[in-house]
């Protein structure tokens, strides 16, 4: 027998994570809860006959209550991106949207780990720890797992090897002050710079500004295309759902709230953390050059202010 796992909201993320979280190891049962239940149901029914060609997890429409026992729920609920917009506007909006949800999910699984993919997916973790008592590490935001896999997407293409063998993370917050950690990025143990030289591909300072802005940019050009940016951020969910109910120990770029980052107080950014059955049971601090130190700090920064206007 898998996991229960909750996911609140039934639009196109959240139907993108329950469809792979369908076939998600460890995961045996998906509740889909959405204020349109009707949506829902229907999310459900469709990802069920998908489903039923292979050896797939239950998918079934809910309430809040069906979640008892619900190892990890999945927070994709708010208003989404829309042209023009950045991420920390949605969150007067969102924060009211997710302060609902979180009390309604504690209440009937008061143990389960959180996962907000909602954004500011930064400021949703904290939420969850300063107004309901959530711990920390049971609070998790998807953060730059999402970023870093652009990141490594697009060292990939560049390279021409398989992004497999690219090991490239993206830190800070989940939107415009982010920060690309060149300084750790490898490819086979060999340093990315380094690696692409060889390689005859490199990667000066004006392709590293312009691979930075396609990164950061990615949700951008993705919703003026499709309107909505729903697939990567369902693969990243199921991943990171995956290790938490498989116990995986596994370390990965998301946010959870620390009392301190670099000088900057009560934030939440991204750091590599390690994901187990309890969620989050560890955050590192990876060495940083000193343009890193400090675009590192200025993105705590502006999640701190952007926490502390929006919980205001
Ligand atoms: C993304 O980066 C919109 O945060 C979402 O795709």
């Amino acid at each position: 027998m898998g996991a229960r796992i909750g996911v609140i909201g039934a639009g196109q993320v959240g139907a993108a994570a329950a469809y792979l979280l369908s076939g998600t190891a460890g995961v045996s049962d998906v509740v889909l809860v959405d204020v349109n239940t009707a949506r829902a149901a229907g999310e459900a029914a469709d990802i069920g006959h998908a489903a039923a060609f292979g050896n797939a997890a239950r998918v079934s429409e809910g309430g809040y209550a069906d979640l008892a026992g619900a190892s990890v729920v999945v927070i994709t609920a708010g208003a989404s991106l829309q042209p023009g917009q950045t991420r920390l506007q949605l969150v007067q909006k969102n924060l009211g949207i997710a302060d609902n949800v979180v009390e309604q999910v504690l209440r009937a699984a008061p143990d389960t780990v959180l996962l907000f993919a909602t954004n500011p997916v930064d400021v949703m973790p904290a939420l969850a720890v300063l107004r309901w008592g959530v711990p920390a590490s049971r609070a998790i935001g998807t953060g730059c797992m999402l970023d870093s896999t652009r990141f490594r997407d697009r060292l990939a293409h560049h390279l021409k090897v398989a992004p497999g063998a690219v090991h490239a993370y993206v830190y800070g917050e989940h939107g415009d002050s982010q920060v690309l950690h060149w300084s750790s990025a490898v490819a086979g143990g060999v340093p990315i710079l380094s690696f692409a030289e060889q390689l005859g591909r490199p990667i000066d300072a004006a392709l590293q500004q312009t691979m930075a802005e396609d990164v950061r940019d990615a949700a951008y050009r993705i919703k003026a295309g499709k309107g909505v940016s729903n697939f990567g951020i369902g693969g990243c969910i199921a991943r990171l759902v995956h290790a938490l109910v498989a116990d995986e120990q596994g370390v990965f770029p998301v946010s959870t709230f620390m009392p301190e980052v670099l000088g900057v107080r009560d934030t939440c950014v991204s750091l590599p953390h390690v994901l187990g059955a309890g969620g989050a049971s560890h955050a590192f601090m990876p060495p940083l050059s000193a343009t890193e130190g400090e675009a590192l700090a200025a993105s705590a920064a502006v999640v701190a202010t952007t926490l502390r206007e929006g919980m205001a």
